[in-house]
């Protein structure tokens, strides 16, 4: 039996459009349209539990899944939805223990998801280049208690030289042009290792695959996942006359290698030398560019 405390994370559910989450403060009350709240009163019950407001409505007391995260998260950019991250997950096989790199952390999303499922053995290392976002992903992070789990990075892989981290399971990328960071993501990621990027257009896809082929990666797969909610009453279940529309198509592929010609082997020679290079670079650098979610985040 799992019981409420002091700082209990807990989602106060009153129905789908309305429910708050928050981790219990003794002292602290809400104000709603169905009455005030007080977070004392949700002390020392059990998850699943009810409580009445002083407008006599019930509100209960659920354990946040990582979807109340994500669907509660604060918004600096487009996220990514629970109904594309689950096939991420399924697609890209994320499990415990594994490295992920994302290039694009944005409001932080993916890599809570991510997060919840490599921990606690696995790892997620992020990249972007807007501190303002890097500052909201944060936040959203250490909400749903991963930062542990989770560096972020402020560096460019766009423009830097670095090769920041390698034998990477899986990258994720979420920028408007992922074409340009694939050379790059391939020497950070292990043999066979996953790749999605989130292309909210068709024109971006398309430039994408080339990309892709041009650098020896297989099993290529571009969709969309819609979802529908139904409306399930007696006697008159019908599809919801809500519903999200677009929100981005996804594309999938798996670094392989082509077998082509002596010119490659050369090619990847050099590279090697300029990654090696590259990493003691790093060891100098990064570490003041480098945003540990442990080490700076507020509560
Ligand atoms: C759409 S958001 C990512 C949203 C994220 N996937 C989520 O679920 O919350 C795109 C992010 O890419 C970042 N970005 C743009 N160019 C970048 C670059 N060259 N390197 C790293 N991040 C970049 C932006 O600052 C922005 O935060």
């Amino acid at each position: 039996m799992s019981k409420i405390k002091q700082n209990s994370p807990v989602l106060f559910f009153y129905n789908n459009s309305k429910k708050w989450l928050m981790n219990i403060s003794k002292k602290e009350s809400f104000h709603t349209h169905i009455g005030v709240i007080k977070h004392s009163d949700a002390i020392g019950k059990e998850y699943g539990s009810r409580l009445m407001t002083n407008k006599d409505k019930y509100v209960y007391l659920l354990e946040p899944t990582m979807y109340d995260y994500v669907m509660k998260i604060q918004h600096g950019t487009q996220i990514v939805y629970p109904k594309d991250l689950g096939y991420i997950a399924a697609r890209a096989g994320i499990k415990d223990g594994q490295k992920i790199l994302e290039i694009g952390t944005g409001s932080g999303s993916l890599t809570s998801f991510v997060a919840s499922i490599v921990k606690p053995r696995g790892h997620v290392y992020t990249f972007d280049v807007d501190e303002k976002f890097m500052k909201i992903a944060e936040k959203n992070i250490h909400k749903s208690g991963l930062s542990k789990y989770v560096t972020q990075h402020n560096l460019d892989l766009k423009t830097s030289k670095e090769i920041p981290v390698t034998e990477m399971d899986v990258a994720l990328i979420d920028l408007g042009d992922p074409w340009v960071v694939i050379p790059k993501v391939r020497q950070m990621l292990k043999g066979s290792g996953a790749i999605f990027a989130i292309c909210p257009t068709m024109n971006q896809l398309e430039k994408l695959t080339m990309a892709l082929v041009e650098n020896e990666f297989t099993d290529i797969e571009s969709t969309e996942h819609i979802i529908r909610n139904i409306e399930a009453r007696e006697g008159k279940t019908r599809h919801s006359f809500q519903g999200i529309g677009h929100t981005t198509y996804l594309c999938f592929a798996r670094k392989a290698f082509f077998g082509n010609t002596k010119a490659k082997t050369t090619k990847a020679k050099t590279t090697k030398a300029k990654t090696t290079k590259a990493k003691t670079t790093k060891a100098k650098t990064t570490k003041a560019k480098t945003t540990k979610a442990k080490t700076t985040r507020k509560k």
